[in-house]
């Protein structure tokens, strides 16, 4: 028996060594460790080994396939290198040439980020913060605090999603204007852009999560002059273009007095589309100056302390901005939506 094993393992390495294929290589070891190899055949017969030999058989055979086996992958490694080398010697391959592309496709950057982007870095030069608050808030900061009490009627329109815990998915970024209040020494000035949620039927300008960006300066004598100069400093830095703007006077709890920006809308060029609603105008821009109520629960005393605020539609803005005529693209997650917009935008 330890005669045979001799012979096979002789063999078996006198093979091994003229092979320099993975294929023939392959082939090898299926001939002698495959399930009817040759050395697993002499396993398999250990049973008929008298037992006063069978710890010395059953070594030698067990060594041999240790032995075989590491040869193997000796052999393996070899062969691709051997492989490798072939390949850079080849005369048609130049090592210098730059690689093939991968073939996973770049990331795009998502529409309403690249106008973020642009809102970010058109206030950042004009000394403003860039500010990240809450997606989930509490009554307080997205109602009560913004002088919208239980009962009044704003909250009707801004129904959300709420939370057992009593609180809720924020239906604007105004309560990062309390926050910031607090949060900061005035006077200052900040944006704070993020997403919102509000309990809507979808339809072509709305959809149940949104972006926008709340704007906030705080210092002393502010008025509608400084508000008007810095939103037109603002829209003409994104859109990149001279922009008409018309200014009416609108409601919200948290601004007196408050207006409504709208500007041309840039899908039709005012001529009247699903995005305007047929107005030719979109509302864009909501404003105003911030009301004594709201200073005061900031943590600040009105009489001392004024502020102007704005909450800008990022995404309504991306759809102006590149004439995007149904808001659900943005997050249907359809690819060829996405691709279309490359880091400076769409071109
Ligand atoms: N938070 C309001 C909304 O989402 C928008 C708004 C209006 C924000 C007037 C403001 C403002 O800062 O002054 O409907």
């Amino acid at each position: 028996m330890l005669d045979k094993i001799k012979k096979i393992k002789k063999k078996a390495l006198t093979e091994l060594e003229k092979i320099n294929s993975l294929e023939i290589l392959r082939d090898f070891e299926v001939k002698f460790l495959g399930k009817k190899g040759e050395i697993t055949v002499l396993l398999k017969g250990m049973g008929k080994v008298p037992p006063e030999n069978r710890k010395e058989v059953g070594q030698a055979v067990n060594g041999c396939k240790i032995e075989i086996r590491a040869k193997v992958e000796e052999k393996e490694e070899k062969i691709k290198e051997m492989i490798i080398e072939k390949d850079i010697n080849r005369k048609d391959f130049d090592i210098t040439l730059p690689s093939q592309p991968l073939p996973h496709k770049k990331g795009t950057i998502h529409p309403v980020v690249i106008i973020q982007n642009k809102v970010e870095a058109a206030f950042e030069q004009l000394g403003f913060k860039v500010l990240d608050y809450f997606e989930a808030e509490d009554d307080w900061h997205n109602f009560e605090g913004l002088n919208i009490p239980k009962d009044h009627p704003a909250r009707d329109m801004q129904d959300t999603f709420w939370l057992k815990d009593g609180n809720l998915l924020r239906t604007h970024t105004s309560p990062g204007q309390l926050r910031a209040m607090h949060d900061y020494p005035p006077p200052f000035r900040a944006i704070f852009p993020g997403k919102v949620f509000r309990y809507e039927k979808t339809d072509a300008s709305h959809e149940h999560t949104f972006h926008q960006v709340e704007g906030l300066m705080i210092d002393k004598n502010l008025s509608v002059a400084n508000l008007i100069g810095i939103m037109k400093i603002l829209l003409e830095a994104i859109f990149e273009r001279k922009v008409d703007v018309r200014l009416r006077p609108g409601f919200f709890p948290f601004v007196e007095p408050g207006f409504e920006l709208d500007i041309k809308c840039m899908n039709c060029n005012g001529k009247g589309c699903q995005v305007c609603k047929y107005s030719g105008w979109v509302e864009l821009l909501p404003c105003g100056l911030v009301h004594p109520n709201v200073i005061r629960a900031g943590g600040l005393d009105p009489d001392e302390w004024s502020g102007w605020a704005f909450g800008l539609g990022l995404t309504r803005l991306a759809m102006m901005k590149y004439k995007i005529s149904h808001i659900t693209h943005f997050l249907g997650g359809d690819l060829r939506f996405y691709r279309q917009f490359t880091e400076g935008g769409l071109k």
